[in-house]
């Protein structure tokens, strides 16, 4: 097929960098000769003709700014086949060849229900959760985990003058990814993921008890959301040990600002592969980083993998907290 025309769109959580990409998107596009629409508020956009005409002028001084221009959504919608029909015949009306979906697996799902009417598709992951299987990288990532740094940071601060215990829920939705990334680079006292089997007292009690043992008068706990809830966890250390913890759960902050150059630069080279991709005549594909080097792969056998915590990362994370 040839492609004239494209369609872009963000779903799910936003992620710093996703204007990066449809920058770089549109940019592509405006480059090789094709026409280039936004699609406003996710799948929905694509169910009600939400569009907009994009060019150079459109994703001007956009590569610096979070959040995504192209608004964002989870569409209950778009999972019915009704939603999916209305979805083709804007695709159809448009005259829009392709669509450029960027988030995470739900996102990806959508994408690979569009495909099965015909239209091509091709996904680009961004989420700060970082838990789509078949790429090491995922945009919004990394300035994810340095707001989370940056906060923890701060919370040291305050927590070793007061020789207290503080407690952090850092996002990640079912995946503890985000987490230990982050309790690795703060140094914390434990680290709490989904992925692993948690015992409570070896895993948060004990390695209290050994820093205050080896002289420390503060701790860092770090929870993944998905592992259990920072005010619970807090509750229990207070119900074992003479500490009064603070709690502070960093939410929709990780979401939000100004992407690094990490995320902007893998955004933009993302970006740029999925419109080389729909050009080259493929479809069907999730772009990604594997060791550092951009490939793709089919979207269904993207989907079908699961993530897990990369084991030399979860011996470094037990060296770092098991004294
Ligand atoms: O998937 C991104 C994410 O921020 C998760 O880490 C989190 O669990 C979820 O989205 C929060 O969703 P919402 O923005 O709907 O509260």
């Amino acid at each position: 097929m040839t492609i004239k025309r494209i369609g872009v769109l963000t779903s799910g959580g936003d992620a710093p960098g996703m204007n990066a990409c449809v920058r770089a998107v549109v940019r592509t596009a405006r480059y090789r000769g094709i026409e280039c629409f936004g699609i406003r508020r996710g799948w929905n956009g694509l169910i009600s003709g939400d569009v907009v005409k994009l060019d150079e002028h459109s994703v001007a001084h956009i590569i610096n700014r979070g959040g995504t221009i192209l608004y964002t959504a989870r569409s209950q919608e778009f999972m019915t086949e009704e939603g999916q029909r209305k979805a083709v015949s804007t695709c159809k009306f448009l005259g829009l060849d392709a669509i450029i979906a960027i988030g995470g697996d739900g996102t990806f799902r959508g994408a690979q229900a569009l495909s099965r009417y015909g239209i091509a598709v091709v996904g680009v992951p961004g989420t700060i959760d970082n838990d789509i299987a078949c790429t090491n990288y995922c945009i919004g990532f990394d300035t994810a985990a340095n707001t989370a740094i940056e906060c923890i940071d701060k919370l040291r601060d305050t927590m070793q003058s007061h020789e207290r215990c503080s407690v952090v829920e850092v996002m990640g939705r079912n995946a503890g990814y985000l987490a230990m990334y982050v309790g690795l680079a703060a140094g914390a006292t434990a680290v709490l993921v989904p992925e692993e089997q948690i015992d409570f007292q070896r895993d948060v009690i004990e390695k209290i008890r050994q820093a205050r043992f080896n002289g420390f008068t503060h701790y860092m706990i770090v929870v993944a959301e998905g592992a259990g809830s920072a005010a619970d966890i807090a509750s229990r250390i207070k119900a074992e040990i003479d500490l009064d913890p603070r709690v502070t759960v960093l939410g929709h902050i990780q979401r939000g600002g100004t992407p690094t150059a990490r995320d902007r630069v893998n955004a933009t080279k993302m970006g740029h592969r999925a419109v080389e991709l729909l050009l080259a005549g493929k479809t069907c594909r999730i772009v990604c980083t594997v060791h550092g080097e951009l490939t793709d792969v089919d979207i269904d056998e993207g989907l079908s993998r699961k993530k897990s915590i990369l084991k030399n990362e979860v011996d470094v994370l037990r060296a770092m907290t098991g004294i």
